[in-house]
């Protein structure tokens, strides 16, 4: 079984959240200063983090697949590929970029500390970057007005839905994770009867109360993202944020969900856009764009601080990693300590 530390992609869910998503200059000249940023995080975390041991903050980096190759090349996570984009009813772009720096705290300007750090070291090899700063609204809702995060799976359950075990040895104790950004025409669905939006998600507005399933349209949102593989839930991990400018008009969420492999995520994606059957979609997308979309692999915090100036150092399965005392030292908040993970169920 692997020793792997995994990131804190489960950290239990916290007020504020910048999300990073960067795309690398085409010459590598600053490929140096990601593969150095990578042994650095911890410390990083640990000198922000610990300004106010409460705030939990978290960072969590994930590489795309052309990043893969060029910083760290063989051997490559199983599953790894750009986002691909459906054209069904509604369009899931692809705009896939080389990083992502998942940044959480209870308050943003550790958020914000930490991500102008993290710019300060690799800015200089950066062509672009998505950000989008995350707040949560009232009780856990989204701009739509609906609690979410509700069915989340915690604890062990978590783990097995989000960290990858024996199925692919030498990255057990990494993940995946797509993003992707959605606007909504909040004017439109404010239109909209209460009842009707309660079908379109699945759940009471007020309550939370999950519909009976018998009352749920087969489109819901919890129908169509419920995927059931020989007698299995196959559960993802979500932190989806709120955002927005309300000058311009803007009323975002920025859809986050980690899983341990990311066909389950696609699978998802595939009976929202295209709809299950065909053409029985998730009206959800009817006033919700999606404008960017973008899959990572998250190594293992263990990968992570094996990371040299030339490259990555993969321990065989199995054994410990020379900096893994390094990878496990905790955070202000013990965010990378969360223990020695055990792999789930069979990759499907
Ligand atoms: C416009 C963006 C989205 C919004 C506003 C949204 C909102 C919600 C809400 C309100 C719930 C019900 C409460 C809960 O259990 O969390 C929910 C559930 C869920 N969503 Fe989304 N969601 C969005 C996009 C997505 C995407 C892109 C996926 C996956 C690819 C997804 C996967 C799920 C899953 C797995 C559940 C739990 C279903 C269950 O088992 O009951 N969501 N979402």
């Amino acid at each position: 079984m692997s020793s792997a530390i995994p990131q804190p992609v489960i950290a239990t869910l916290t007020k504020s959240a910048i999300f990073l998503a960067v795309t690398l200059k085409p010459e590598p000249l600053g490929d140096t200063a990601v593969r150095a940023l990578c042994g650095d995080l911890p410390s990083l975390l640990r000198a922000v983090g610990f300004r106010d041991p409460g705030g939990r903050l978290s960072c969590v980096m994930g590489f795309g697949s052309d990043a893969w190759d060029r910083l760290f090349g063989q051997p490559r996570p199983v599953e790894l590929h750009p986002f691909r984009e459906i054209r069904g009813v509604h369009h899931a772009v692809s705009t896939q970029a080389d990083l992502l720096f998942h940044i959480r705290a209870m308050r943003m300007d550790l958020c914000f500390e930490l991500a102008s750090e993290i710019m300060s070291r690799i800015g200089d090899g950066v062509a672009n970057v998505d950000e989008v700063h995350g707040f949560k609204y009232f009780d856990e809702r989204d701009l739509l007005g609906f609690v979410d995060g509700t069915e989340n799976p915690v604890d062990q359950d978590a783990a097995d839905a989000a960290i990858i075990g024996e199925e692919d040895a030498d990255f057990a104790g990494g993940s995946y994770v797509i993003v992707q950004k959605y606007l909504h025409d909040v004017r439109a669905w404010n239109a909209m009867p209460v009842e009707h939006q309660e079908g379109i998600i699945g759940r009471k507005k007020l309550s939370d109360i999950e519909l009976a399933e018998a009352a749920k349209p087969t489109y819901a949102h919890n129908v169509l993202t419920n995927i059931v593989e020989n007698g299995e839930q196959l559960q993802i991990v979500r932190d989806n944020m709120p955002f927005g400018e309300v000058g311009k008009g803007e009323f975002g969420t920025y859809f986050i969900g980690y899983a341990r492999s990311p066909r389950r995520i696609e699978l998802m994606l595939t009976n929202m856009f295209v709809g299950n059957p065909p053409g029985n979609y998730d009206r959800l997308l009817d006033v919700s764009k999606a404008v960017t979309g973008s899959l990572f692999f998250v190594p293992s915090a263990t990968f992570l601080a094996n990371v040299t100036a030339e490259g990555a150092v993969v321990a065989p399965a199995g054994t410990e990693g020379a900096a893994d005392a390094e990878a496990s030292r905790p955070v202000s908040d013990g965010s990378l300590g969360i223990g020695s993970l055990k792999g789930g169920p069979a990759r499907e």
